[in-house]
């Protein structure tokens, strides 16, 4: 991987913008992080202003990527400044040049391929940029919309771990999705 990395931002795509978080994010990201039916199958359950207020300021310091352990978060919004979705690149171990991708975005503004052309905007980063060699995606069996956009994305369903995790409690299947650097160019030119 080409580190450290520090994307320069704003990355613009057709219809967003992705570029760092800010401290007066929080009233915008609350209405979807607070929204129960929206967390189901994320690692964090609905977040009070309080929690929120935390988590931004994680998302804020997640600029670069340089060490095991480093995130690189980014906010997506429309040409307007509204912002509509959270995106985050982990690097568990940089030995394996592999990331690990995540989102969360703001229902009211579902069902238009926003989410889909975010995604494909930072996997292009970190393919590109990075120089990952491998991005993965971990989704909740039951989580059929991320699902979707991983195939719409082009990336491969590598394995299906059945009751793997006690998750919010209760058991849940965990299906795994990749891309290989080498694959991205055949999936990056696909249209949303
Ligand atoms: C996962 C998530 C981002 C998907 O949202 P989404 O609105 O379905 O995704 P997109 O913004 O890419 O929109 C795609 C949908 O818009 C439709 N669409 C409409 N106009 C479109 C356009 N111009 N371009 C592309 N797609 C368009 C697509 O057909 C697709 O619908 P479908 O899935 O019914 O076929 C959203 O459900 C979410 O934030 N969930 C909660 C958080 C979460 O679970 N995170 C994942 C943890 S692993």
């Amino acid at each position: 991987m080409q580190l450290p990395f520090t994307p320069q931002l704003p990355v613009r795509t057709d219809r967003l913008i992705l570029r760092e978080f800010r401290p007066g994010d929080v009233d915008a990201l609350l209405p979807f992080h607070s929204d129960p039916g929206n967390v189901l199958y994320v690692p964090f359950n609905a977040r009070t202003p309080e929690e929120m207020q935390v988590a931004l300021e994680r998302k804020i310091a997640g600029t670069s990527i340089a060490a095991d352990g480093d995130h690189l978060d980014l906010a997506v919004t429309l040409q307007d400044g509204t912002l509509v979705g959270d995106l985050v690149t982990f690097v568990h171990a940089l030995e394996h040049g592999t990331v690990e991708v995540g989102w969360i975005f703001d229902p009211a503004h579902g069902g238009r391929g926003y989410a889909t052309e975010a995604v494909r905007a930072m996997l292009h980063l970190v393919f590109t940029g990075l120089q990952a060699r491998r991005a993965v995606a971990r989704v909740d069996e039951r989580n059929t919309a991320s699902r979707r956009l991983c195939e719409r994305l082009g990336m491969r369903q590598e394995a299906h771990l059945v009751e793997n995790e006690v998750f919010k409690g209760g058991l849940s299947s965990e299906i795994d999705f990749a891309l290989l650097s080498r694959e991205w160019p055949a999936t990056a030119t696909q249209s949303v």
